[in-house]
């Protein structure tokens, strides 16, 4: 029997998952997502075009492989069904939890107005609909994919849920939508979709008896983690390498190598604590030579350095064999790069996470910077500060780098 490897975010998401996901798709006949929803974006580029994904499996850009979108994940179908429509012949190639839930239109109306309330204490959330959505699944009044097979039923209930909440929907100042376009919608959504909606648990079940190869490619970062990250200022589901379990339905057992994607320095989208943020001239140079703008939203990432605290205590919690380290060619030309090693805390020196991040200071080690590692695909051809930087990294997240990555093409990419 085989096992299924995971890739998985390891600071605040963006790191560069698409990319690697893309890159080892060609040895797996899976690739599976399990958590998250349109929230998530990968860039993936390829002879020059830029595939952004949101919900799909990055697998899709390759025919080979079977895309799975899991129970955990939150489904647009909207937005699927766009997604769908650039790629031919996925029938066969593309299958979606029963049991993943609904994300639909009034779940990203109601995650606007709410940060709208919040005001300066918003979140920061792509306004997606993803914390209502999962809100539903926690309080067991979500619905899920498998209910598109039975539209109009769908729709009835849906409609009984409306009138449950229809003082919620006033505060908020939301139309409750009309009868006949949602129903109108729904049948849609149950035509385009009903080919591909399945048990996909017992699909991947069978993939491994069967000795075929599968891909966990997880969404946003470790940071980010209902349970683990920043909390409040976090997404709404369990980015770790155990959520893509539950998320499929797999068991510890079932799991092969789990790969920590981490990008040379960190960035951040949305409020919250973010400790090596560089609001100066270090942050911008980063942003703007790494092109650090939401795939999904379009919003300026923050930026910063590296922070190797917060990677040491994401690599714990997700159990990583190796790190894949991305963009290393954003810091080209840097003359000094500046490495985070332990937090100023409460008086002390520490080198863990609290629980209040906002109330740590990052204590920083600085390197001298290097030319140029842009397009390098030999490790050896890396100038030497690149090198030390790299093992610095290694020293203090206690994982080795298997992959890095030089330019955002496919194959710009050192196997170690
Ligand atoms: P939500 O997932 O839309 O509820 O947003 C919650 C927080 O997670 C916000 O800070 C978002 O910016 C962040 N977030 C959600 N998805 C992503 C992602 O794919 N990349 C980076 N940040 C994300």
């Amino acid at each position: 029997m085989s096992k299924a490897d995971i890739v998985v975010g390891i600071q605040w998401g963006d790191e560069g998952k698409g990319k690697v996901v893309d890159k080892l798709c060609e040895n797996y006949d899976f690739v599976c997502r399990s958590a998250g929803g349109h929230n998530a974006g990968h860039t993936i580029w390829v002879n020059g075009i830029r595939y952004a994904l949101h919900l799909m499996p990055s697998g899709v850009l390759h025919p080979r492989c079977i895309n799975v979108i899991g129970n955990g994940v939150v489904v647009s179908p909207e937005v699927l069904i766009a997604e769908m429509a650039q790629f031919e012949n996925l029938k066969g190639r593309l299958y979606i939890s029963d049991r993943a839930h609904l994300n639909l239109a009034h779940h990203s109306l109601i995650d606007i107005a709410k940060e709208k309330l919040k005001g300066d204490k918003a979140i920061g959330t792509t306004g997606k609909g993803i914390g209502p959505s999962y809100a539903d699944k926690i309080n067991r009044v979500g619905h899920r994919v498998g209910e598109l097979l039975e539209p109009e039923r769908l729709c009835e209930n849906l409609f009984k849920d409306f009138e449950e909440n229809k003082i919620l929907f006033s505060i908020l100042e939301i139309d409750i939508p009309e009868y006949e376009s949602l129903l109108k919608d729904l049948k849609r959504f149950s035509e385009i979709l009903s080919p591909y909606i399945t048990d996909t648990t017992r699909m991947l079940w069978k993939a491994l008896d069967e000795d075929k190869r599968i891909l966990l490619e997880g969404a946003q970062g470790s940071m980010l983690d209902i349970d683990h990250g920043t909390y409040p200022y976090v997404t709404s589901s369990n980015t770790i390498s155990a959520g893509a379990l539950t998320g499929l339905g797999l068991n510890p057992k079932e799991i092969g190598e789990v790969i920590g994607i981490v990008k040379a320095y960190t960035t951040r989208v949305g409020n919250g604590a973010f400790p090596t943020e560089d609001k100066g001239e270090y942050g911008e140079k980063i942003a703007q030579i790494g092109k650090e703008i939401g795939v999904s939203t379009g919003r300026k990432r923050r930026c910063g350095w590296y922070d190797a605290v917060a990677v040491k205590y994401t690599a714990r919690l997700n159990g990583l064999d190796s790190l894949s380290l991305m963009k290393l060619d954003v810091l080209d030309g840097f003359e000094k790069v500046k490495i985070c090693r332990a937090y100023e805390y409460k008086g002390e020196e520490i080198t863990y996470i609290p629980s209040d991040l906002e109330n740590a200071k990052p204590i920083y080690e600085e390197m001298d910077g290097w030319d140029k590692v842009f397009g390098i695909r030999d490790y050896d051809l890396l100038p030497e500060n690149a090198k030390k930087y790299i093992k610095r990294l290694e020293e203090l997240s206690g994982v080795k780098v298997k992959y890095i990555s030089t330019s955002p093409e496919r194959d710009d990419t050192i196997v170690l």
